[in-house]
């Protein structure tokens, strides 16, 4: 099978690095990829967001699976556009329809589903730019801090926690204002809830469902998450507090509500759930829905699959995951994210990376890089990440440590404290 993967970071570095080891694999391509991808398939030279290109380089290509590695494109209705263009519309899609997204490009839309289909989530209203006396006076009646939230995609930069009620007041009025232009148009406000964050994945095919291995991202720059948020500087699999009992707790409360859902609602979805959750006096509850996997999550769950991923996605195509073998990986998994110094405010790139051909049982994942002059050189803030498997998950981060060290470029800088708090 032909197999067109849409992205170019390190999460779709992870799903590149898993799909290439499938059996059932002809070819892999990645549009438009980055070097490390490069390794793995071939690397074209189209936007994420042209979809008359995709599709035509799909027709020419013999494609038979598009995977979407983004959001963007999902949210603007990509899976839809395969569907209803003659041609198109015989490759297998992974990835939800434009509707499907709306469970990440709309935070009203999600918080109003997991209302009506009773998906512990916290309280909350929302408010648009007619009613900002109304959402001051809800703001008032909550206890600090304070979560606002624009409604639409704001490249993970919407959602703002404020200690105070003064705060808290000027940003929804800014918000609304056009803070982030249409996407806070509408600002969700809902109460804050305590606790520690996990990440739960899920590929459905609308009907059945897969629970992927679960994963803890690490958003901060500093170590012990202090600091500004970055795109994520490293994760580890599997969670310590997911026990077995908990992730029963989601399956029932969370999962099969939300996959159930949806197929009620006619609402088409074949692909990810990435289910943003927090874990409250031992009761999980959902604070977000992505429509695509996580970044870095995906550098670490990929690795823990032990089965065959395309296997899988082609049970999402069919309908008929039910019938597919899902296995994990028993180790341990933690991914440290490089990244450029200055990152996540101002920083330069272009600078040479080098040492990778001295690690030992690492796997690499690119974020940020590019090839200047035959040189691999750094390109991004977020610019390269190293998975290592452990006995544990402490064990597992002396080997990414050992490793990360190894990778040379100047002024890099990366967390060392990657799982250490759970
Ligand atoms: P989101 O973009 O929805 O993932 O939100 C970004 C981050 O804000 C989350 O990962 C949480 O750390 C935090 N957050 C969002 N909603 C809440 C909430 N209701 N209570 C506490 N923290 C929250
Ligand atoms: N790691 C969080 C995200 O991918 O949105």
């Amino acid at each position: 099978m032909n197999i067109l993967l849409l992205g170019s970071g390190g999460r779709e570095h992870a799903l590149a690095w898993k799909i290439a080891q499938s059996p059932k694999l002809t070819k892999l391509f990645i549009a438009p990829g980055n070097p490390g991808m490069a390794e793995l398939g071939e690397c074209v030279n189209l936007k994420v967001s042209d979809f008359p290109a995709i599709g035509q380089f799909a027709l020419d290509h013999n494609i038979q699976m598009l995977v979407v590695g983004p959001e963007n494109p999902l949210v603007d209705g990509i899976a839809d556009y395969f569907h209803q263009t003659p041609g198109l519309n015989r490759i297998g899609v992974i990835g939800p329809s434009k509707s499907g997204a709306r469970l990440e490009g709309s935070k009203d839309f999600a918080k109003a589903f997991m209302q009506r289909h009773g998906i512990p989530t916290a309280r909350y209203q929302t408010f648009d730019t007619a009613q900002l006396k109304e959402g001051l006076k809800f703001l008032s009646t909550l206890e600090p801090p304070y979560v606002l939230k624009a409604d639409g995609l704001c490249a993970g930069k919407g959602v703002l926690i404020l200690p105070t009620l003064k705060e808290a007041r000027k940003e929804l009025e800014e918000m609304l204002g056009g803070m982030f232009g249409l996407a806070s148009a509408q600002v969700v406000i809902e109460e804050y809830l305590d606790g520690i964050e996990c990440s739960v994945f899920v590929l459905t095919d609308g009907q059945h469902y897969k629970i992927l291995p679960e994963a803890k991202d690490y958003k901060r720059i500093g170590e012990y998450d202090c600091g500004l948020n970055t795109g994520g500087m490293g994760s580890v699999s599997p969670v310590p507090f997911a026990t077995p009992e908990w992730m029963q707790k989601v399956e029932d409360r969370i999962v099969r509500p939300t996959v159930e859902g949806l197929a009620q609602e006619g609402i088409d979805y074949k692909g990810f759930i990435f289910f943003g959750l927090i874990n409250v006096k031992g009761d999980p509850m959902v604070i977000e829905y992505n429509c695509r996997m996580g970044d870095p999550e995906t550098e670490t769950v990929m690795p823990r699959l032990s089965c065959d991923l395309v296997e899988l996605l082609e049970g999402v195509i069919a309908g008929d995951l039910d019938r597919r073998e899902i296995s994990f990986d028993p180790r341990a998994a933690v991914n440290v994210m490089l990244v450029s110094g200055g990152y996540p405010q101002e920083y330069q790139k272009g600078f040479p990376i080098g040492g990778l051909d001295q690690l030992d049982d690492a796997i690499v994942f690119h974020s940020g890089t590019a090839i200047k002059d035959g040189q691999l050189v750094t390109a991004g803030g977020r610019v390269i990440s190293v998975t290592c498997y452990g006995r544990d998950k402490d064990d597992a981060l002396a080997r990414a440590m050992a490793n990360a060290q190894k990778i040379q470029y100047t002024a890099r800088y990366y967390r060392r404290d990657i799982g250490r708090d759970l």
